[in-house]
């Protein structure tokens, strides 16, 4: 039975304002006189998405999808499909994906080789925390808020059993367990 989860703190609500708004200008700058899409990644992105588009001094569209990727505890096993489907034209436009972590890297390179299917004019990403170490398939992260090497994260969009999703910083979370010990793997 879980008691009580340890959460030390990794990123500050500050430091992702700050980081937040520098990404937000730098968006701003490269797709000036572009026709803009933000496509968030549910769950985890909301919140990120959130304040970055309220970052970015231009007109821009915005949508959403989801995906499933299915594997054993907590990693992706590279079998990953949509579940919820991009519902904006983007034929001709400049995609920006939106993420909150990229990890192995599988989500990401399957929704870019999907979302380029619609005959873009770009794809690009854009994800607030990039655990690099971890990474499986090769794919190019253009804008990056944070590296970080290790640990499971919560907090700003990031959840452990969907707990946590709420904090408005990034903490560390070692979870408690009144009758066993029980680390969570990376995500
Ligand atoms: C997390 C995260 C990314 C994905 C990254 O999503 O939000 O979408 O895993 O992992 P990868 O780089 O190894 O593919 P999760 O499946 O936990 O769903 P959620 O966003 O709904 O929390």
């Amino acid at each position: 039975m879980k008691t009580v989860d340890e959460l030390s703190p990794v990123i500050t609500e500050e430091n992702i304002n700050r980081r937040v708004a520098e990404i937000g200008s730098a968006i701003t700058r490269e797709y000036q006189d572009k026709d803009l899409v933000i496509i968030g990644i549910l769950k985890g992105a909301f919140i990120f998405m959130a304040d970055l588009v309220r970052k970015i001094d231009l007109p821009i569209e915005v949508d959403f999808v989801r995906l499933q990727s299915y594997g054993s505890g907590m990693e992706s096993s590279g079998q990953v499909t949509i579940t919820k489907d991009v519902e904006l034209s983007l034929k001709d436009k400049h995609v920006l994906i939106v993420e909150d972590i990229v990890d192995t890297g599988y989500t990401l390179k399957y929704l870019k080789e999907v979302l380029s299917l619609h005959e873009t004019a770009s794809v690009k990403i854009c994800c607030l925390i990039d655990k690099k170490e971890r990474r499986k398939v090769d794919i190019e992260v253009e804008y990056v808020g944070f590296e970080i090497e290790k640990g499971f994260l919560v907090g700003y969009g990031l959840d452990y059993d969907e707990q946590y999703r709420q904090l408005p910083g990034i903490f560390h979370l070692t979870p408690r367990y009144e009758a066993k010990g029980f680390v969570p793997s990376e995500r």
